[in-house]
């Protein structure tokens, strides 16, 4: 089935924030932010602003009703400053205006005088200084320490992947208008709409149910709109609760580029022991991750680290530690794969370190290691694991001694011209690392004439989520999918609910409304039942038509809707999913957190050119793990977006922060995301159809971020070719591994270690 989105979009008539009608009276706000990344405020001067042309208000600190503070796992973070700024961008003053122009002319005449204090921008520092934003955590399984003796190599490193700007192409915004006694009602852009509600009321010191929520879709959230679509929403608030008028924040790209986080940068230590026959028997690391200024999701990010530290691999003996770091940058935030990537890199990084050490292909250390069933991660779950069966498909379906024949002889045959490649074996823990997010309800109704309305916490995001809940309803109540609509999502419908994240939108979701749907189902069949004088085991229904022990009968889907509603029997369920089993001690981080995980191998083939640094993708070549797809366009569609994502911030999407925590690349002209030529030439991706048993929606399962991680190869790829090149070449394991990284690594080595003396010279030898 197409995602029902398909017809919308195209005619350009699918509703975001930015296409709301707006109520007369709306006011505009602008958010005048911290020029400097730490210091103390001495003097801000709002007067001249305030006689600009338009503005009606500017709130600060003092105007707030109840708490300056929106941090969700730790209280560390003001929504606007007190005393200290604590990054660039940190938010200072609210200005509304009339319009979005006059609201944005005035705050440039906000002025502050700030004393500055010592900027921390690397998470090394912030942790010699003890800036942690939560006590340090430890994996451990085995005994690291006794296994080092028995290992016939080990090898030591150290890693640096860099942020990643989530680049939604909806920015974050919101809308908020005033209702009667004291409602406010938040249009908000965001993947969590709870998250909204919760900390709107908080900081204006209102009960939640003062607070409505309501998000039509959004134009990409990646991670970014997880948290920190909360600022901007609660802004509004803010603002219509002292104004008692509609107020709009729709950011700017450089503002929101400039203001919020990004993916978590981490600098990271590794250690790896293999034996003789190249089985890793030990494995340690250590994660400095910079988290910013605030909390924000960090812990959870650093935890979803270390779960996935030993990637798809089985390590007997690992101890993993995590330290979250305190630095002065925008407080960094979710990102598809919440530390996963970032924790798979540095193991990805040490088995290519022992496997060019030992000039052996990595991908022979990758395959030995795989884990199997039974296999038990340093978390305390047993895997149920199809990473051999990806792995093993994917050699054989395309032919990987042919590829790396063709590579061979590919760079045999060029001199300025390389082919690199590599295989990306990965592994994805499926839930909400915290057990208690794991919840999701859903209220259906089927309305007399025989439609169906379903209301869930699911945020549409462009993943395809109400396209997968519809047919869940579709599939349960044997209609025709066209009856069907998926309504907003909206807190007054759907309360406390978890952000659409993680992945298990789908699953939590979509389970809930295949409970609810399932309750109406037997109530609607009872009434068959009664009517036809039979049990309710002999009814069925089937393309709109009641059965009757396998007879179709002259009662559709219509007629025994209304017969039930003419009974008084609800047409209407409120139901609530929780998957079972899932469960973890933090006091001895051990349990089982995961419902299932979700596997996969990549083969990435990638030429550089040698003179130049630059490069192009031939092709990425995976199995996937779906487990039973139930959509199969909008899973590819995942899988076609998360490798492309997974390649940028690899390969060409580089952050920027200078000494003083200012943004160098805060504009797309200095941030180069992926575009359409930067794609793989080929992107072939095989659905292995897996029947085991798991906890998916239909046994389809969650696709949103795996397939991210299949981008990790690229740098990998990109390595190996430089190294066909220059196999002296000593190549940090610093992502990404732009064109510039490339020509550097593509010639500094030579020029070092020898007599040459330039490039030229390299170029002739
Ligand atoms: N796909 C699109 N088109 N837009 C997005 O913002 N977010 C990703 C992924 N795929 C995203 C996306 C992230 S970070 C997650 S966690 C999942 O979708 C969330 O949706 P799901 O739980 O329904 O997979
Ligand atoms: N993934 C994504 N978002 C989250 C998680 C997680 O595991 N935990 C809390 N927020
Ligand atoms: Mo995704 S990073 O869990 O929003």
């Amino acid at each position: 089935m197409k995602n029902i989105d398909s017809y919308t979009h195209l005619r350009g008539e699918s509703v975001y924030l930015d296409d709301i009608p707006l109520i007369n009276g709306t006011l505009y706000a602008a958010v005048f932010d911290s020029p400097v990344a730490h210091g103390k405020i001495i003097s801000l001067e709002t007067r001249d602003a305030m006689k600009m042309p338009g503005v009606v208000s500017i709130f600060t600190v003092k105007d707030i009703p109840g708490e300056n503070q929106i941090g969700g796992i730790v209280p560390d973070e003001e929504l606007l400053v007190g005393e200290h700024v604590h990054f660039c961008g940190m938010p200072i003053a609210l200005l509304v205006a009339e319009t979005e122009e006059m609201a944005r002319l005035a705050i440039k005449k906000i002025s502050v005088e700030i004393e500055p204090l010592p900027v921390i921008t690397d998470p090394r520092i912030a942790k010699e200084k003890g800036e942690l934003i939560i006590p340090p955590r430890t994996f451990k399984i085995g005994d690291t320490t006794a296994a080092w003796a028995q290992c016939e190599y080990v090898f030591e490193g150290s890693t640096e992947t860099n942020g990643q700007e989530h680049l939604y192409i909806e920015t974050q915004g919101a809308y908020a208008v005033p209702q009667e006694n004291g409602v406010i009602k938040i249009y908000s852009s965001t993947q969590g709409p709870t998250v909204v509600q919760r900390t709107a009321a908080r900081v204006l010191n209102i009960p939640m149910h003062q607070i409505e929520v309501d998000t039509t879709r959004i134009g990409g959230g990646f991670g970014g709109k997880e948290d920190q679509a909360t600022t901007w929403a609660v802004m509004c608030a803010l603002a219509t609760y002292h104004l008692k008028r509609p107020v709009k924040y729709s950011l700017q790209r450089m503002e929101d580029m400039r203001m919020t986080g990004k993916r978590h940068p981490y600098s990271s230590d590794f250690k790896i022991g293999l034996d003789k026959d190249l089985k890793i028997l030990a494995y340690e690391a250590t994660f400095y991750q910079n988290a910013g200024a605030a909390a924000d999701l960090s812990p959870a990010v650093m935890e979803r680290t270390l779960f996935h530290c030993t990637s798809s691999y089985f390590v007997p003996n690992v101890k993993a530690t995590a330290y979250s770091c305190r630095t002065h940058l925008p407080p960094n935030t979710a990102f598809r794969g919440f530390g996963g990537p970032q924790g798979m890199f540095v193991i990805e990084a040490a088995i290519a370190k022992a496997a060019e050490a030992l000039s052996i292909d990595a991908a022979v250390i990758q395959q030995k290691n795989l884990l199997h069933t039974g296999d038990e991660f340093p978390y305390g779950q047993k895997a149920v694991s199809e990473a051999n069966e990806c792995w093993n498909k994917a050699v054989e379906l395309y032919d990987l001694e042919k590829l790396k024949k063709e590579i061979r002889d590919f760079n045999e045959a060029n001199k300025f011209y390389k082919k690199g490649l590599a295989l990306m074996p990965i592994c994805f823990g499926i839930s909400f690392t915290k057990t208690l997010m794991n919840q999701a309800r859903s209220l259906v109704h089927v309305y007399t004439d025989g439609s169906v309305g379903i209301s869930t916490g699911a945020v549409e995001m462009g993943q395809g989520v109400n396209t997968k809940i519809l047919q869940v309803a579709a599939t349960i109540f044997s209609i025709d999918p066209a009856k069907i609509k998926i309504n907003t999502t909206n807190t007054y419908r759907i309360a406390n609910t978890s952000p659409s994240a993680a992945s298990a939108t789908a699953d939590l979701n979509g389970k809930a409304t295949e409970i609810a749907c399932n309750a109406i189902l037997t109530r609607l069949k009872q009434v068959a039942a009664d009517e036809f004088k039979t049990e309710l085991s002999s009814v069925e229904l089937k393309e709109e038509w009641v059965y009757i022990n396998g007879e179709k009968t002259g009662w559709d889907w219509k007629k025994l809707v209304m017969a039930t509603f003419v009974k008084r029997i609800s047409l209407s369920e409120h139901a609530h999913y929780t998957p079972a089993h899932i469960h973890f001690d933090l006091t001895k981080e051990k349990g089982h957190p995961f419902a299932y995980h979700v596997y996969g191998t990549a083969i990435i083939t990638v030429t550089i050119d040698c003179l130049r640094g630059i490069y192009e993708f031939d092709s990425v070549k995976v199995v996937h793990d779906f487990g039973n797809s139930m959509n199969m366009m909008i899973d590819i569609g995942q899988c076609e977006g998360g490798i492309v994502q997974g390649i940028g911030w690899m390969t060409m999407e580089e952050i920027v922060y200078d000494k003083e925590g200012n943004l160098r690349t805060n504009a797309l002209s200095t941030y180069k995301v992926p575009d359409i030529y930067s794609v793989p030439k080929e992107i072939a991706i095989h659905f292995l159809e897996t029947q085991k048993d798991n906890l998916a929606i239909f046994r389809s399962k969650a696709v949103g971020e795996p397939p991210l991680l299949y981008g990790l190869g690229a740098y990998f790829a990109l390595r190996n070719a430089v190294k066909a090149f220059n196999p002296a070449a000593a190549i940090p394991f610093d992502a990404p591994m732009t064109p510039e990284k490339v020509l550097m690594s593509l010639y500094l080595q030579r020029l070092k270690d020898s007599s040459i003396n330039s490039i030229k010279e390299v170029m002739e030898k």
